[in-house]
């Protein structure tokens, strides 16, 4: 079994060593530049607590999981590929596509695996919708609409200044979930064109340590787009820091033949609807496969068997290119106002067998169970 180091114990790891352990996938050791909240993660979770450079050194590390800030994760991601190590890093894969682009390439090179957040679309919510679109349920796609409006994570995030800074923004934080969901969905993006401002200045902290501190905007908080599909369906999505208040919906895909209502891509779960044309109301969808909870993880797991059976794993260094291409040709189109076509075409991630859930994947992760998930 793969052994995990996990470099970064802010916020999200918490979540990330639950569920690695409820996988029962084995911790070698946690690192953070601040030595304190390894401690702090180490002693929770009882696993050991080094510095950076000794976990990417350690021998019993396998695999790095990469939960630093997004302006970290290319050089973690590169050291720890240059140390013979494998790779899954929260979102965004890199700040830039040329850095996502080398990674892969350099994952590739040394026979590694490099993957990145998120694993939502691997939920139940998105494999549900992705079996009914791909069974003709609303016919062939159209077209997509996808919302992230929001006001910001300052509001309850206790060191929430990398939201705001490169890397951050509610494209680069949040378009991940929605870019990958419609990829996982309707297949890679062939061309953008982007619109992108910076509403405020400074944002002001909520969350109760920092309560009333005034932090810099350093890029765009209201970011959207035109995104045309390689099957020639088209799209529009609206990422936003900006919006105090909104009614749209998270996901909508248009078919000839009917909708899907496709619940936040943010989450695991949540009900799936689909009205067929001719129907005088939804119909929501019974939940097809199991990961309803947060599973933050799930792709780590997935990765650990893609590695043992020698099969391609679906959170994949590719899939995260494409969406970190998607993402900066979108702000190259806002600055310099024109289309931008994108290069990198990832195949649709393999979905999961019908029915896959958290008890095939422990039957899988003990090597108890007859078939693989591809
Ligand atoms: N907080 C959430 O709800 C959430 C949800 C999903 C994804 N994420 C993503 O997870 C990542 C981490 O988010 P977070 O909320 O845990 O942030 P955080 O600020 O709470 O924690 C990040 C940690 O990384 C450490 N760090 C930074 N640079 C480092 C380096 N070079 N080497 C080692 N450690 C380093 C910091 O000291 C900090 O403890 C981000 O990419 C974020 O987008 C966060």
């Amino acid at each position: 079994m793969i052994r995990v180091g996990v470099m970064g114990c802010g916020v999200i790891s918490e979540v990330y060593l639950k569920n690695l352990r409820s996988f029962g996938i084995p911790v070698a050791a946690v690192a953070d530049l601040d030595a304190e909240r390894a401690a702090a993660r180490a002693e929770q979770f009882q696993v050991p607590a080094l510095t950076p450079d000794e976990l990417l050194a350690h021998p019993d590390v396998d695999l790095v999981l990469n939960l630093t800030v997004p302006k970290a994760h290319a050089d973690i991601a590169r050291q720890a590929l240059a140390r013979g190590k494998h790779v899954h890093t929260e979102k965004p894969l890199a700040l830039q596509a040329d850095d996502a682009k080398a990674l892969v390439h350099l994952a590739r090179s040394r026979g590694l695996r490099i993957g990145a957040a998120p694993d939502t679309f691997l939920g139940s919510h998105l494999q549900t919708a992705r079996k009914l679109l791909d069974d003709g349920w609303i016919g062939e796609p159209i077209g997509a609409t996808a919302f992230m409006m929001s006001h910001g994570p300052e509001r309850w995030h206790p060191n929430p200044d990398f939201f705001y800074q490169a890397g951050g923004g509610p494209m680069f934080d949040m378009g991940p979930y929605y870019l990958t969901a419609l990829v996982h969905l309707m297949g890679p993006v062939r061309r953008v064109a982007g619109t992108a401002q910076t509403t405020f200045s400074t944002r002001v902290v909520e969350s109760p340590n920092r309560f009333g501190e005034r932090i810099p905007v350093e890029i765009p908080t209201h970011v959207q787009a035109l995104l045309e599909f390689e099957r020639g369906a088209t799209g529009v999505l609206v990422t936003t820091f900006d919006v105090w208040h909104s009614e749209l919906p998270r996901i909508e895909i248009y078919g000839t033949e009917g909708t899907l209502a496709v619940p936040d891509p943010n989450n695991f779960g949540g009900t799936v609807r689909v009205r067929r044309r001719g129907a005088d109301a939804w119909s929501p969808a019974p939940a097809l496969f199991g990961f309803s909870e947060n599973r933050r993880g799930l792709a780590v797991a997935d990765m650990a068997l893609a590695i043992r059976d020698g099969r391609p794993h679906r959170a994949s260094g590719d899939l995260a290119m494409h969406v970190v291409e998607v993402m900066e040709a979108i702000h190259i189109s806002a600055r310099e106002a024109r289309h931008v076509e994108i290069v990198s075409r990832p195949a649709r991630p393999e979905p999961w067998p019908i029915g896959y859930d958290e008890t095939a994947l422990a039957l899988d992760l003990q090597g108890e169970r007859q078939r693989d998930p591809s």
